[in-house]
């Protein structure tokens, strides 16, 4: 579960350098979640930086997003514990089924705020990360039809964590302008 193992690993699969970009937005969330949760930050962001690894392979078959993550993973010899994780992020390959454990909802809800973070940048003069305010973010969560892959209900599962949305906003939005120089925002 080497970090330059699974950079490895995905630049085989994704091609899409926002896919990698996402990837590793995912990755820094999910660390800091894991230490706000005092959970375990490799497990958590090393499941992050995979967890999109067969999007490609999978695409226009979108209930298949993870089956085929799951065979690479168990391949390359990923913990079972992570590979749960990453299967229960896509509901349409789960028929829905719902995510109870920290580490399934952390991953799920930190994965989807990336792309409203994300989009919430790109609509800015600078397309800056850093000038992203938290507000701002909370303002397009209303605004459904802003970045409206973002599932806002996905998101707002955050709060099975205990931590309240504007929490949320705050722990990702620091977590991507850490990384902004790699994300290129
Ligand atoms: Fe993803």
């Amino acid at each position: 579960m080497q970090r330059e193992k699974s950079i490895e690993l995905l630049r085989k699969y994704l091609k899409s350098e926002n896919l990698i970009k996402h990837c590793l937005a995912s990755e820094s969330v999910m660390r800091s979640l894991a230490k706000k949760l005092n959970a375990d930050e490799d497990l958590w962001s090393a499941a992050g930086l995979i967890h999109d690894i067969d999007v490609e392979l999978t695409y226009g078959k979108p209930e298949m997003h993870t089956l085929e993550a799951e065979k690479i993973l168990i391949q390359e010899g990923y913990p079972s514990e992570l590979i749960e994780a990453v299967k229960m992020h896509n509901d349409a390959a789960t028929g829905g089924k719902k995510r109870e454990t920290p580490f399934h909802i952390a991953l799920a809800a930190g994965e989807t705020i990336t792309g409203l973070i994300i989009a919430c940048a790109l609509v800015l003069p600078d397309k800056k990360l850093s000038s992203v305010k938290p507000s701002s973010v909370l303002k397009r969560m209303k605004d459904k039809r802003f970045a409206a892959g973002a599932r806002r209900e996905i998101i707002m599962e955050c709060e099975k964590l205990g931590i309240k949305l504007e929490d949320f906003v705050d722990i990702a939005l620091k977590a991507m302008q850490g990384i902004s120089s790699e994300l290129g925002l």
